[in-house]
């Protein structure tokens, strides 16, 4: 791969990606890119800018150029599904696949949003999902792949709020109907009166992410029980208002950075089994935000 020590393709460097639209803000190049340069790897990570109209036509490139992987990032996460050969089963659940692993031409999808969430959970809070009593502020994508998720895991409960409550309903139906996990779904107005009985409180609304910094979904934290746990996945800025207001009343926190990497992580893991650097991915991201907030 390298000649000195610069980096250097050649005609056996293996290709991985990432399909969106838009793609250009996307973190993951720079964050997999030094991963794989950290392991030695002779992979490229590329940024390919796919319309909604070529979703079809890009999944069968990957076949035809022998891409090894591929992250998918909005608006294609669903749409790719009828594209690929295999869904592992709690993406199917989810129904958004976030990776494509190409196995010899055979396209399997993965949902690592999902495990990347949960893994950060155990390994960032050291909080085990089993028998918890969660509460999700939010419906939508990450709402619905975190809420699967958990809902497989053992929770005790989940309880989805949301602004728009028909949403929060239909989601909390199709999680409790197709898991055997007890679900709620309610109106934020409702949302004050269930933060007693939560252990775990998940913002997925993007509420408080950058440029809209001083805004929060309405948790009144000194009403959650002094060992609850408040996760927020937006990950710019690192520290959300609700996360400042739950370290104020004393309330162990969970930023939405290791969600991030661990979802990359995952990624790498499937594709190349390897163990991937997390603290040198940690690192890119946040080098890469600082930037972003001072241009
Ligand atoms: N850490 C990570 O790895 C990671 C991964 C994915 C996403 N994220 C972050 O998660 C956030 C949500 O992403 P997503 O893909 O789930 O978005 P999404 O599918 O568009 O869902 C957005 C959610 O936010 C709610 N919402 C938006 N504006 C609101 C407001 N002013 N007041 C109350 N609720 C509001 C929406 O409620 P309605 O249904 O009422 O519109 C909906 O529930 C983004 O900030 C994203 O950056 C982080």
């Amino acid at each position: 791969m390298a000649y000195g020590d610069e980096r250097c393709l050649t005609g056996t460097t293996g290709v991985l990606g990432v399909i969106g639209d838009p793609i250009g803000h996307s973190l993951s190049p720079a964050m997999q890119n030094a991963a794989l340069e950290a392991l030695g790897l002779d992979y490229i990570y590329v940024p390919f800018h796919v319309s909604p109209l070529n979703v079809k036509e890009a999944i069968a490139g990957m076949k035809a150029l022998g891409i090894r992987g591929l992250n998918v990032t909005i608006p294609h996460k669903v749409a790719v599904i009828d594209y690929i050969d295999e869904i592992e089963p709690v993406a199917g659940l989810i129904g958004a696949v976030n990776t494509i692993s190409n196995e010899g031409g055979y396209l399997v999808g993965y949902n690592t949003d999902a495990c990347g969430f949960l893994r950060s959970l155990k390994e960032e809070a050291n909080r085990e999902p089993q028998g918890q009593r969660i509460t999700i502020v939010g419906a939508g994508g990450s709402a619905r792949a975190i809420g699967f998720q958990l809902a497989v895991s053992e929770v005790d409960h989940l309880v989805i709020a949301n602004r728009t409550k028909s949403s929060a309903l239909a989601l909390a139906e199709e999680i409790g109907g197709k898991t055997r996990c007890s679900t709620v779904g309610i109106g934020l107005d409702e949302l004050e009166s269930y933060l007693p009985a939560t252990d775990i409180l998940i913002n997925t609304t993007s509420l408080g992410m950058y440029p809209q910094v001083d805004t929060m979904p309405p948790v009144e934290c000194g009403k959650l029980p002094a060992s609850a746990l408040v996760c927020d996945i937006v990950y710019n800025p690192s520290e959300t208002l609700l996360l400042k207001k739950a370290a104020a009343c004393g309330l162990p926190t969970l930023p939405g950075l290791g969600m991030l990497v661990y979802q990359g992580a995952a990624a790498l893991e499937i594709w190349l089994q390897v163990n991937p650097p997390i603290d040198v991915m940690k690192a890119v991201v946040k080098r890469e935000l600082a930037k972003r907030s001072t241009s």
